[in-house]
């Protein structure tokens, strides 16, 4: 991520330097300043991509010069700014560092899985970035009889997570960063994350849980793991949950 946002930094830094070389050389006589700011960010998005950054990137650089440009053209007062700015900061929180941003299970995935978990013996349930509680809370209010566990880093999710879940005796939410808690004393451990950390958190569950608990993980699946079953949810976006199950052997398929 470090080498993306360098990658970010010089795309940035190589447009706005190039467009004042070419204003210096007379190559774009007065120009207004939110064209200029649209050609840097083009220019941008160009190193960008010379740069092999991920081609999403290529979008913000063509549009972060000109929103800046356009913005202050509104004259909105500062404190809308650090509004806004304490609200994402409240929300995506280490998002930068973990690579993990905010994105929510829905119903139809939440229905699926706790149709398919076995019914005959209570479950110890763990949502690990639990978010809103979109999945910890919804599991936990179709299942009253499993104890679900929801484990959240970001502030405002959290405190959002903790509000709707107030009257869901089942259900324990924890504000930590969910690589310093055991995950021993589940039968199951939950992940919407992203790629990144999906190698690191396999070679934690074969140390920390029980053999024959399970990891699933919805969207992301753990490059060199053998998946016990891969559940097809019927859902828009076609969701996938790669079901991963303990080894008895604590080396690190
Ligand atoms: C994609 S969201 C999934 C939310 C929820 N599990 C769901 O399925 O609806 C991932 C969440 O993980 C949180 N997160 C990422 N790394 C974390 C960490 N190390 N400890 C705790 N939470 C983390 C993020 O803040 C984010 O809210």
């Amino acid at each position: 991520m470090q080498h993306s946002l360098t990658k970010a930094l010089a795309a940035q830094t190589a447009g706005l330097i190039l467009i004042y070389a070419l204003s210096r050389n007379g190559i774009l006589p007065g120009m207004p300043l939110v064209w200029l700011a649209c050609l840097q960010g083009a220019l941008a998005a160009i190193v960008s991509m010379l740069l092999r950054a991920p081609r999403w990137w290529g979008l913000i650089h063509l549009i972060f010069m000109p929103a800046i440009v356009l913005a202050s053209l509104l004259q909105l007062p500062l404190t809308i700014y650090a509004g806004g700015f304490c609200l994402l900061l409240l929300t995506y929180w280490t998002s930068f560092r973990t690579q993990v941003p905010l994105f929510l299970s829905n119903r139809i995935t939440v229905h699926r899985l706790a149709a398919w978990l076995p019914d005959n013996t209570p479950q110890n349930v763990l949502d690990i970035g639990s978010g809103t509680g979109s999945f910890a809370l919804r599991l936990a209010r179709l299942r009253p009889d499993w104890s679900v566990t929801g484990i959240e880093s970001a502030p405002a999710p959290f405190a959002l997570s903790r509000w709707l879940g107030r009257r869901t005796p089942n259900l324990q939410l924890l504000r930590a960063n969910f690589w310093g808690c055991s995950l021993s004393s589940y039968d199951v451990v939950y992940a919407f994350l992203s790629p990144a950390p999906m190698p690191a958190l396999w070679a934690k569950a074969v140390r920390e849980m029980r053999p024959g608990s399970l990891l699933i993980s919805n969207s992301f699946a753990i490059e060199n793991a053998r998946t016990a079953e891969v559940l097809r949810i019927d859902d828009r976006r076609a969701t996938h949950l790669f079901v991963y199950r303990v080894p008895e052997s604590r080396k690190v398929k």
